[in-house]
C-alpha cells in the first residue's frame, strides 16, 4: 500500500507540473487546469488511503463544508476582486499549516514520541512561515479592498516589527535545540509570527501588492512542504515545493515588471524608505482646466482616418466588462482597412494575465495581443492609441518624475502615438492613487464615461459616418 500510495503522489506531481506547463500559453491553458486538477484528485484520493487515517466521517464532513465554503466564495467573487480571493487563500494555506504543525506536535508531544531535529526544524518552520502568510494574507486582503492605506507606520511599530524578527529567531533556535520539547516557545513563536506578518506588510504600498501576494503564495507552499516534513507526506512536500518554486518564480517576473528589487518591496516600508502607492494627491490643482475633453463622436471621426490603432486594457476594462465591445469597435475598424492591435502591461488590472483572460474572454486573437517590449517600440507609429481604463500602467510619471512612488515601473509608452485617447469615468487616480501628466500631454484627449458605454456609442457612430 505505501508503495502504492507513493507512486500515486509521484502520479499527481507530474500532472502538477505538465499542468502548469499547460498553464504557461493561453490555448492549452484550459487542458492544464483540468490536467492539474485530476493531479489534485490522484493525490488526494492517495493520501485517503494512508494508514493513519482512522476517521473518514471526520475527514467527509470536513470535504463537504471545505466545498460548500469554497463554491459560494468562487460565485460570489468578481474576476475583479480575484487577487483578495487569491490573498484570502494563501491566508487559509498558511493557517492550515500552523494548525496541523501544531496538532502533530501536540499529539506527539501528548503519547511522549518528539520527532528528531529535523523534525522539530520542520514544525517550527512550518509554524513561523505559515502564521506570517495567515496574518500578512489578511493585511493584503484589506489593503487590495482599499479597507486599509498606505499611511506611514509609526517608530514604534516599526520597532515591534524589528523585535519579533529577532525574537522569533531567538525562539526558533530554542526550540530546536531543546528538543521540540518546550510548549510555552511553540505558543509564543505563533504569537510573534502572526505580530510580524502584519508588521511586515502593513508597511508596503499598495502598488506592490502583486509582488506581495505572489510572495505570499509562495510562503504559502513552502509552510505546506515544511508540513509535508512534519508528516512524512510526499505529496505534500512536493505539491508545497511546486507552489513554492512557482510563487517565487512569479515573485521576481512581477519585480522585474515593476522594476523594483525584491529587498526594496519587503523592507523599505519597515526601514522607513517610500513605499510605492497610496500617496492621493489633489488632482483638481494637478489637472486645472489643461484636460481636452472629446465626445464618442469625436473618437469616430479620429478613428475613421486611423491606419494602425492600438488598445490599452486596463482595470477600468474590467470593472465595466467591455471585451465585447473593444472586440466590436477593433471589428469595425478593420473592416475599413485598419491594423488594431492590444497593449499588454504585466499589472495591469488586479492579477496577472487578468488582460489576457478578459481578452481571450472576447475571443480576440492572441496574436494581437503584443507584450510591452514588443509594443513599445511601436507605438511612435500608432495613429490613435485608445486608454480603456487603463492609469497607473501608463503614467508617465513612471519614466520622467524621480520623486514619484511608481518612478521606475517601466510603463506603456502610449504618449509617443500621435494621438492618445483616455477614456475612463473621472479625473480619479489609479490603484497607486497619484495624478497622471498623462491626461494633460498635448497629444491626448479625455472621453468620459464608462468604457462599455464609450465603445458602444463609439462603434454605433462610425456604422453612421
Ligand atoms: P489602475 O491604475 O488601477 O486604473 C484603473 C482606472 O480605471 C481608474 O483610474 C478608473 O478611473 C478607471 N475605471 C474604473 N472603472 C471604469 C469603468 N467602468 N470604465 C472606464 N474606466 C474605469 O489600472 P491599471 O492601469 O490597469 O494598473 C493596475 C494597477 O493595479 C497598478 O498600480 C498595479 O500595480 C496594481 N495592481 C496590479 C495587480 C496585478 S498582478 N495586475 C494586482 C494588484 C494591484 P475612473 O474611476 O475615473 O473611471
Amino acid at each position: 500500500m505505501f508503495a502504492l500510495i507513493n507512486f500515486s503522489y509521484l502520479t499527481a506531481a507530474v500532472c502538477f507540473i505538465l499542468g502548469i506547463k499547460g498553464m504557461t500559453r493561453p490555448s492549452t491553458a484550459v487542458r492544464g487546469n483540468q490536467l492539474a486538477a485530476i493531479g489534485m484528485l490522484i493525490a488526494i484520493v492517495a493520501a485517503l488511503l494512508h494508514k493513519d487515517v482512522i476517521s473518514y466521517a471526520t475527514i467527509i464532513a470536513g470535504i463537504l463544508l471545505g466545498a460548500a465554503i469554497g463554491i459560494w466564495l468562487a460565485r460570489r467573487t468578481a474576476m475583479t476582486a480575484m487577487p483578495e480571493l487569491v490573498a484570502s487563500l494563501n491566508g487559509v494555506g498558511g493557517g492550515a499549516s500552523v494548525a496541523v504543525a501544531a496538532s502533530t506536535w501536540l499529539h506527539a508531544s501528548n503519547v511522549g514520541i518528539l520527532g528528531s531535529t529535523g523534525w522539530a526544524v520542520a514544525i517550527i518552520a512550518s509554524i513561523i512561515i505559515g502564521a506570517i502568510t495567515l496574518t500578512g494574507s489578511g493585511v493584503a486582503v484589506a489593503k487590495l479592498k482599499g479597507s486599509i492605506g498606505d499611511s506611514r507606520i509609526p517608530k514604534i511599530w516599526q520597532l515591534v516589527t524589528l523585535v519579533s524578527l529577532i525574537t522569533v529567531v531567538v525562539i526558533g533556535s530554542l526550540f530546536v535545540a531543546g528538543g521540540a520539547g518546550n510548549p510555552v516557545l511553540l505558543g509564543v513563536a505563533i504569537g510573534f509570527c502572526l505580530l510580524l506578518g502584519v508588521g511586515l506588510v502593513q508597511p508596503i504600498g499598495g502598488a506592490d501588492m502583486p509582488v506581495v501576494v505572489a510572495l505570499l503564495n509562495a510562503y504559502s507552499g513552502l509552510a505546506g512542504a515544511a508540513t509535508g516534513f512534519v508528516l512524512d507526506n510526499q505529496g505534500l512536500i512536493i505539491t508545497g515545493s511546486l507552489v513554492g518554486a512557482s510563487g517565487l518564480i512569479l515573485t521576481a517576473v512581477m519585480c522585474k515588471a515593476m522594476n523594483r528589487s525584491l529587498p526594496n518591496v519587503l523592507f523599505g516600508g519597515v526601514l522607513g524608505g517610500d513605499a510605492a502607492g497610496g500617496t492621493q494627491q489633489d488632482e483638481g490643482d494637478f489637472y486645472a482646466g489643461k484636460v481636452k475633453y472629446a465626445t464618442p463622436d469625436d473618437l469616430a471621426l479620429l478613428l475613421d482616418g486611423a491606419r494602425n490603432v492600438v488598445m490599452v486594457p486596463g482595470y477600468g476594462l474590467a470593472v465595466a466588462q467591455a471585451q465585447h465591445s473593444v472586440k466590436e469597435l477593433a471589428g469595425e475598424l478593420e473592416s475599413r482597412g485598419a491594423t488594431v492591435n492590444y497593449a499588454i502591461h504585466p499589472v495591469a488590472g488586479r492579477m496577472p494575465g487578468h488582460m489576457n483572460v478578459l481578452l481571450a474572454e472576447a475571443e480576440i486573437p492572441y496574436d494581437q495581443l503584443k507584450d510591452m517590449d514588443t509594443i513599445n517600440p511601436e507605438l511612435p507609429r500608432a495613429d490613435v492609441a485608445i486608454v480603456l481604463g487603463a492609469n497607473d500602467v501608463v503614467n508617465p510619471a513612471a519614466s520622467e518624475d524621480p520623486s514619484s512612488p511608481i518612478y521606475g515601473m517601466p510603463i506603456l509608452d502610449v504618449h509617443r502615438a500621435r494621438t492618445v485617447v483616455v477614456v475612463k469615468r473621472s479625473l480619479s487616480p489609479g490603484f497607486a492613487g497619484i495624478p497622471n501628466s498623462l491626461f494633460i500631454r498635448d497629444n491626448s484627449l479625455m472621453v468620459k464615461g464608462d468604457a462599455k458605454d464609450v465603445l458602444q456609442a463609439t462603434t454605433r457612430a462610425m456604422k453612421e459616418l
